[in-house]
């Protein structure tokens, strides 16, 4: 199997089950025109993350790493009316097309945009009592996903999902001697989630249009 096959299945796919949306297809052609880097969540797992976060009922999200606020639309078309999703961004340019993208979709008044670096703004959140949050998407540089897991663990509550992109890189997380502190983040990740008694977890291995990762789903047992 090849990347033109899983290309091919994934537009397959993606007619029966995301077909044409205005927002979200503008969201993506206002980001790429910026200049954007193309690394949003394939339309299959932004649709993935919105059945996840409906079928608890999420009414407060939180997501570290907006890029062009894709998946933000995508989650915070799960909330109910009087819901709130935070989205965490470090960079100026990637906070302000999302923010863009996110009033043209209407979400506007449900969708705050925080521009910092996620380790420096996540301690405010709590300061702010801005928890508990239902679910929670991680999806920002991977090389402090272990921080970011535990930021979300304490700001969540038991029933909370946690839902982190990215976790298999190409495959090559099971390169013990990689050099890409991606990866190397990644395997400090799973590390420690083998002993992250707090949640009960799994990981998948995911192929697309995108290529070759992986999602990891934990649920909160304790926090
Ligand atoms: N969730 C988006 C994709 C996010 S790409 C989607 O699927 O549509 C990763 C994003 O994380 C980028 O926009 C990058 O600027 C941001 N990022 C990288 N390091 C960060 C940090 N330390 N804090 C917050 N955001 C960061
Ligand atoms: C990268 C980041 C992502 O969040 C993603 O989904 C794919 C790639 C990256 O930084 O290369
Ligand atoms: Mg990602």
């Amino acid at each position: 199997m090849t990347q033109e096959t899983w290309t091919a299945v994934d537009k397959y796919l993606n007619d029966v089950y995301t077909p044409a949306d205005s927002a979200l297809d503008a969201a993506l052609r206002a980001s790429d025109a910026a200049g954007l880097p193309p690394i949003n969540v394939a339309p299959t797992q932004g649709k993935l993350l919105h059945l996840l976060a409906r079928t608890i009922n999420a009414r407060r999200i939180l997501e570290i790493g907006t890029l062009g606020g894709y998946s933000t639309i995508w989650l915070a078309r799960a909330l109910p009316q009087d819901g709130k999703l935070i989205s965490l961004e470090a960079d100026a340019k990637h906070a302000e097309v999302a923010r863009n993208n996110i009033a043209n979709a209407g979400l506007d008044d449900k969708v705050e945009v925080r521009l910092g670096k996620a380790l420096e703004t996540l301690p405010t959140l709590q300061a702010e009592n801005a928890g508990p949050f239902d679910f929670v998407f991680i999806d920002a540089d991977k090389q402090s996903n272990v921080e970011y897991f535990d930021w979300a663990v304490r700001l969540s509550h038991p029933g909370s999902l946690i839902v982190v992109d990215n976790v298999v890189r190409n495959g090559g997380v099971v390169d013990a001697a990689s050099n890409d502190p991606s990866v190397q983040g990644t395997r400090r990740f799973h590390a420690a989630m083998a002993n992250d008694s707090r949640v009960a977890a799994s990981a998948l291995q995911t192929v697309g249009a995108k290529g070759y990762d992986g999602l990891m789903i934990a649920l909160v047992i304790r926090n």
